[in-house]
């Protein structure tokens, strides 16, 4: 099946290379929930259009931290009408183990790179919580309650909780002192049957932490933890991998093009284009680059010009269709250099079983001012790296 409502999948072991950007750690091997598609491979479009609304309302809140902490406004951001009960945001998840606490204990987190802060279930939180391990602060000697509560809202749903600083360690990599939230509710988009893993990290900037303390990341170059400022992901169904501090030369091919960040809130840049069979059909963009968005997501605008180049149906909702038989080949312009997103991503399968037309993985958002989302119909085609020593994203072919 294409796309698995959860698979799990291990990492390449690690082999020892001499060559120059060898990584210096054990990858940490992902796993990966979705849940955007029915059981026959089709296109649950339902499913997909919550997933818009999640991603619609994800970068809604953040800015408001954004705001707080630097003190201005950010600029893209666009302030819309709140929530509307939705749940299950059919968000992807690619998530692996984490130990926190002395002794450590392990649990899984979703690395989620368009938010900052870290949460995991803690003892009080009850039902919320349950199918989810729980973190005891009071069975860690290093835990120090810092005695304020924090209610971290995302775009599908919440977690509400006792800010606490502890040891982290991922990938062997060690950090104290790191705060999180230690939770007593979570919103329903986090029970055990839509969120599988026990919590989430977020691996964007400071500037977008709601409790404006060091995302576990930045918090590891500041403790000099990691051997190089850089992290890099391989998100794909075969051997996803997360490595921090440094680049896994197994896992790509040819050369690494690089752009900068353009604003460090999320990981932002700039998109020199997008297009399809060899055609720039549209250009200048801004977009983020998101592990915790499935889509493609751009501006109405622009995807109707994408979608016009083809005779597309618009399906209403943003979502677009092709005849399945002839999917334009897309790809998207970064730093002067194109990437071709392969046909399993960008096309999301039969509208309904059987059907000729294919739903496109490039759908339409108004909601988010021009800005678009990199989400895993991108990124499951290049292996990405999130260096945050050089403000700047690098992008490579896959090996
Ligand atoms: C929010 O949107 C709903 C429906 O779109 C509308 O009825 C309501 O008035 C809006 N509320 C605000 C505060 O704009
Ligand atoms: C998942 O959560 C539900 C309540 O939300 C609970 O009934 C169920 O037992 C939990 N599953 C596991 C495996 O704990
Ligand atoms: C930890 O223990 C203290 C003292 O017994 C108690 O007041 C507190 O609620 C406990 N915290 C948690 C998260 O269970
Ligand atoms: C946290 O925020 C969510 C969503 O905004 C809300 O539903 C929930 O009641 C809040 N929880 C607490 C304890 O404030
Ligand atoms: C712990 O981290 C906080 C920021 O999250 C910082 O203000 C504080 O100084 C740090 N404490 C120590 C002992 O490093
Ligand atoms: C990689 O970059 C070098 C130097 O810029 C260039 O000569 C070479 O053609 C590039 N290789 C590929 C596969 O793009
Ligand atoms: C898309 O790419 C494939 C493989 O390179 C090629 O066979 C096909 O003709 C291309 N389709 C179009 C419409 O260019
Ligand atoms: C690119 O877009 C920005 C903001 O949307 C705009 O200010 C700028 O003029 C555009 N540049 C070109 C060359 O179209």
């Amino acid at each position: 099946m294409r796309f698995p409502s959860v698979s799990l999948i291990v990492a390449l072991p690690m082999l020892a290379t001499a060559v120059p950007h060898a990584r210096s750690s054990t990858g940490i091997p992902l796993m990966k929930h979705s849940s955007l598609h029915n059981v026959d491979g089709s296109v649950n479009l339902d499913a997909v259009k919550l997933h818009m609304a999640t991603t619609e309302r994800k970068f809604q809140p953040e800015p408001s931290a954004y705001a707080k902490n630097l003190g201005r406004s950010f600029p893209l951001a666009k302030r819309t009408n709140g929530s509307d009960g939705l749940t299950d945001g059919g968000n992807v998840l690619w998530y692996g183990e984490i130990s926190v606490g002395t002794p450590p204990a392990t649990f899984t987190v979703d690395f989620d790179t368009g938010s900052s802060d870290l949460f995991l279930a803690g003892p009080k939180c009850g039902s919320t919580c349950s199918g989810h391990k729980i973190f005891n602060p009071n069975a860690s000697s290093t835990s120090k309650d810092l005695g304020q509560t924090f209610n971290a809202t995302y775009g599908e749903g919440n977690a509400f909780g006792e800010l606490y600083t502890d040891v982290v360690t991922v990938a062997g990599y060690t950090v104290t002192n790191q705060t999180f939230i230690v939770a007593e509710q979570y919103g329903e988009a986090f029970s055990n049957q839509s969120f599988p893993p026990d919590g989430l990290m977020g691996l964007a900037f400071q500037a977008l932490s709601g409790y404006d303390s060091p995302p576990v990341f930045l918090n590891m170059i500041a403790q000099n933890a990691v051997p190089k400022p850089v992290f890099a992901f391989k998100l794909a169904e075969s051997g996803p991998e997360l490595l921090f501090g440094g680049i896994n030369t197994d896992l790509y091919q040819g050369n690494i093009t690089y752009t900068p960040v353009t604003q460090e809130a999320y990981w932002q840049i700039y998109i020199d284009g997008v297009g399809a069979n060899g055609q720039q059909l549209v250009t200048n963009i801004s977009g983020i680059v998101d592990t915790g968005t499935t889509l493609l997501t751009g501006d109405a605008t622009n995807v109707a010009k994408f979608y016009d180049a083809f005779g597309a149906t618009s399906l209403g909702g943003g979502l677009y269709s092709l005849p399945c038989a002839s999917f334009p080949n897309a790809s998207v312009e970064i730093g002067g250099r194109s990437f071709a997103l392969s046909s399993e991503t960008f096309n999301l399968g039969p509208i309904s079983s059987g059907s000729p037309d294919c739903v496109g993985g490039l759908v339409a958002n108004d909601g988010l001012n021009g800005l678009w989302i990199l989400g895993d119909v991108f990124l499951m085609n290049t292996y990405t790296i999130f260096d945050v020593g050089n403000s700047r994203m690098g992008f490579a072919d896959l090996a």
